[in-house]
């Protein structure tokens, strides 16, 4: 196993984050729904939403994370050969999110390029599938980009509205990472076939049996946990610093790890209460900001505990638990690499947090009323309303199509109008 001392090591090397401009603040949707607003701030521990625009969707948030990624990690686009895409906000029944964004960003021909769906969970299957063709060799010094995007969107008024999200992480995977050297092979799943939460293929909102999914999640981490710490033990590894978990919202981390400590390690609720706050807090300071990026959660997570704690991590253990709803959940683990802090300094991880757009209520709604209103007849030249350093879905042309236009970092959107659906 890797743990982290070879020079074979394979891991995350970099990693930038990407959200649609505008957000909705929990305290505004509580008052238009009539509900105490401590019972999403507090309750849920949400306090703003992103909300996806007309001109976003799982394509332009993708292509905006790689595209920061290749800028502040400076990667050879022509290295990469892998690229997957996680995703379960489908734009179409056939062409993955994967190719447009092949195409857009300009990636090499001799490149595997697919998507991988599996609820929350695409993005790890797509990062396990990296990180095992690196390991095996078949890379051949090249490197994977895995990108995990998604639109959480449940129905106007319901329980789940006030855990929506959008956004997109895009890692950078490759030997001898410099953030977080994964151990191969060392990892616990879980799957159990349940019906948690579903979209059926004629709805844009996904349905949601709420609680019930909080009992799945759960089950799932004493079972992956349980499964990873057998093992673990087995290989006598050293104690976790930190765990990041995927978060629907805040509160249910908090929820996830209080079960562990409790149910599966035998601390008490005030062992568990400072556990939490000292090996999770800081793990949660961007999902509080965006909400459910379903594929994107836990790496968001990740990047948040790296923004805030690398320094104090490196040489470190992490863990880390995925869950997909349907279900199946997977636990691992992975050592912050020597010199990892420097390198997040020059990610600059929440600098798409700072510049964004408070939408009123009435905004949101209209949105919202809009989903899957997209312009149609429209062709690679016409004007869309984006910021510089964005890419833009234009809509779609007369073959129904999905035209797109990627403007490179500080230069117009119109300078470099590209798209594979347009070309
Ligand atoms: P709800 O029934 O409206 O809320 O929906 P609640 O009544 O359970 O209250 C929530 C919390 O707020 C509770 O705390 C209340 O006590 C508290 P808890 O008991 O849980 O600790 N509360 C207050 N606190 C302070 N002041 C107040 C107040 N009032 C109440 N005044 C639910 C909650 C999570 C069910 C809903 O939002 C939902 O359905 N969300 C979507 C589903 C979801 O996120 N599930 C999570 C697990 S499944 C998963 O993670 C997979 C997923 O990401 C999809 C995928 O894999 O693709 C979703």
């Amino acid at each position: 196993m890797n743990q982290g001392t070879s020079s074979s090591t394979v891991g995350i090397d970099a990693i930038a984050i990407a959200t649609p401009r505008a957000y909705l603040d929990l305290v505004d949707l509580a008052a238009a729904r009539d509900v105490p607003s401590d019972k999403y701030t507090k309750g849920l521990g949400a306090i703003r939403m992103a909300i996806a625009g007309r001109h976003e969707d799982p394509v332009t948030l993708a292509t905006d994370a790689a595209s920061r990624l290749f800028a502040r990690a400076g990667v050879d686009a022509s290295r990469i050969g892998y690229m997957a895409v996680g995703t379960e906000t489908g734009i179409d029944h056939s062409k993955p999110v994967a190719s447009y964004v092949h195409g857009l960003l300009g990636l090499p021909a001799a490149c595997r390029v697919f998507d991988t769906k599996h609820a929350c969970f695409g993005g790890t299957a797509a990062l396990m599938g990296a990180v095992e063709w690196i390991a095996s060799g078949a890379a051949r010094g090249r490197s994977a980009l895995v990108v995990c995007s998604d639109i959480a969107r449940y129905a106007l008024g319901s329980p789940g509205e006030p855990t929506q999200g959008a956004g997109a992480v895009a890692l950078l995977v490759t030997e001898r990472p410099r953030l977080v050297e994964l151990e191969v092979g060392h990892t616990g799943t879980y799957a159990r076939d349940v019906h948690d939460f579903w979209r059926p293929l004629s709805r844009r909102d996904a349905l949601v049996d709420g609680h019930y999914s909080v009992s799945c999640y759960l089950d799932a981490v004493a079972g992956a946990f349980g499964a990873w710490r057998d093992e673990d033990v087995r290989r006598g590894g050293a104690p976790l610093a930190r765990t990041a978990y995927h978060v629907p919202y805040v509160k249910m981390a908090k929820k996830a790890d209080r079960h562990r400590a409790i149910a599966c390690e035998g601390l008490d609720e005030a062992a568990a209460e400072a556990r939490f706050a000292r090996d999770v807090g800081s793990s949660l300071a961007f999902a509080a900001e965006v909400g459910n990026v379903y594929t994107g959660s836990l790496y968001m997570a990740l990047a948040a505990l790296l923004h805030a704690e690398a320094g104090v991590l490196e040489g470190e253990r992490v863990g880390l638990f995925s869950y997909g709803s349907g279900c199946v959940a997977e636990f691992f683990a992975g050592r912050v690499a020597v010199g990892a802090a420097d390198v997040v300094e020059s990610l600059a991880l929440d600098e798409p947090l700072r510049d964004r757009v408070r939408l009123d209520f009435g905004a949101y709604e209209a949105i919202r009323r809009a989903d899957g209103d997209e312009p149609a007849g429209v062709t690679a030249d016409d004007e869309v309303d984006v910021a510089s350093d964005r890419c833009a879905f234009v809509g779609v042309d007369a073959a129904e199509r999905r035209v797109y236009r990627r403007a490179t970092h500080g230069s117009t959107p119109r300078a470099d109008a590209a798209s594979t659906a347009a070309a």
